[in-house]
């Protein structure tokens, strides 16, 4: 069935069960802090196979905790792959950590293990040492974490993997075992992001994943204001005891932290939309691959980000790739031709290092494969509500504004 236009590059998915299970805990005696939040955390962890998930406001609050629980801040550095949300290096920067953009792969956008290696060599001429690297799963999709893994291991590097676009994408181990992509079997820590354009929403929302139960206690920890109540861990005594018993008021604040905590409402909302996840990643992937086959004429003008190898995305965008040089055309006068006929695209992303913030603050920074991803990629609507009718139309709109004819026809000679 066709969704209504226009179509955006992405949305939600609510079923009744999700307003239901929202309603419950409206009707119910906790809004925050309460159960929900408990069952959310213990269905994520379960789903991906970690021993803790912290969940928290939103992805880009799951990164700035773990940059505080990984003691990432003023005389840090932090190596950031280019092409990615801003938010993947702000949340270094907020946390007081300086940022080193790391090139990428400019047919799939993924940082690989090269461009992590020529970072390293950047740091290690300004004579800085990296103190972590911060993955970015790009669409839905990763590179091959356990060499990148290795290698940041090697140096010593923390790894914070930026799964934002990537819950429910599985990849394989070099033993040949397949992992999903949080449960942090090459990541100290793996954050999400829940938002309605995401895998699954929650309306606003994110986690942070670990195997550590160290760092799942620090990244709980600055979530709610570094104040602890667990009893056995208080450094007042006196304080916190009458005799042998714990004075029912006591807390401590033991770190200078935040309010970043998930409502319950959110977390409702959440875990209902976790319970679909496996079929919202089919169904993206049904897409994905009717997109595939029907821009097949269109290569190589037009064709679809590189596909890693080893990995089952859970797709969150259907990126392309297009020459617009050869082309002729322009990609804002496409967008806005596509927009005319209720086709909504996006561009992700602008190079975080040519954002002005960052310009200032390191200069101009050579990334060719950042750039030359950058120049052709375009982000064509993909979400759960679309049907393969909907991928047609966009299919068949795009080839006949870059001039390629209908799709069924497609044969564009380059000029
Ligand atoms: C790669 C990436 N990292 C981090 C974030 C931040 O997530 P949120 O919007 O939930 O703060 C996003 C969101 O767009 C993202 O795409």
């Amino acid at each position: 069935m066709s969704f209504a236009r226009p179509l955006p590059y992405s949305r939600h998915a609510i079923d009744e069960d999700d307003i239901a299970a929202v309603a419950e805990v409206l009707r119910g005696d906790w809004l925050t802090t309460g159960p929900a939040v408990r069952d959310f955390e213990t269905a994520l962890a379960r789903q991906c196979g970690a021993e803790h998930a912290i969940c928290c406001t939103n992805g880009t609050a799951a990164l700035h905790l773990a940059c505080l629980a990984l003691g990432l801040g003023p005389d840090r550095t932090v190596i950031v792959p280019s092409i990615t949300f801003a938010a993947t290096a702000n949340a270094a920067r907020l946390a007081g950590a300086e940022v080193i953009f790391a090139d990428c792969d400019p047919d799939s956008g993924l940082m690989l293990v090269p461009h992590l290696e020529a970072a390293l060599e950047r740091v290690k001429r300004a004579n800085k040492r990296a103190s972590a690297v911060f993955p970015v799963d790009l669409a839905g999709q990763c590179a091959d974490l356990e060499t990148i893994a290795a290698c940041a291991r090697h140096e010593g590097l923390a790894i914070v993997e930026d799964s934002c676009h990537a819950l429910g994408t599985r990849y394989q181990r070099h033993d040949y075992s397949w992992t999903a992509v949080g449960g942090c079997a090459d990541s100290d820590i793996t954050v999400f992001s829940f938002h309605p354009v995401k895998n699954i929403a929650a309306g606003e929302g994110g986690a942070a994943l670990t195997r550590s139960p160290d760092l799942a206690q620090r990244l709980a920890l600055f979530r709610n204001h570094g104040v602890n109540r667990d009893a056995a861990r208080f450094t007042d005594k006196e304080a916190g005891f009458e005799g042998a018993q714990v004075n029912p008021w006591y807390y401590e604040m033991t770190a200078l932290g935040l309010n970043y905590r998930l409502s319950d409402i959110n977390c409702a909302l959440a875990k209902s939309q976790l319970s679909k996840l496996e079929r919202f990643a089919a169904t993206r992937r049904r897409l994905a691959t009717r997109y595939d086959a029907r821009l097949a004429g269109y290569a190589p003008l037009l064709r679809p980000i590189t596909r890693s190898a080893h990995c089952v995305p859970a797709w969150h965008l259907y990126s392309v790739l297009i020459d617009f040089d050869a082309l002729g055309t322009a990609r804002g006068e496409l967008a806005r031709r596509l927009e005319e006929r209720g086709i909504r695209t996006q561009v992700h992303y602008i190079p975080v290092h040519r954002h002005p913030y960052y310009r200032d603050r390191y200069g101009e920074i050579a990334l060719p494969g950042a750039e030359a991803y950058y120049r052709r990629t375009l982000s064509l609507p993909l979400f759960v509500g679309m049907g393969e009718d909907d991928v047609d139309y966009v299919v068949e709109n795009l080839g006949e504004l870059l001039g390629f004819g209908t799709a069924r026809t497609a044969r564009r000679q380059v000029p």
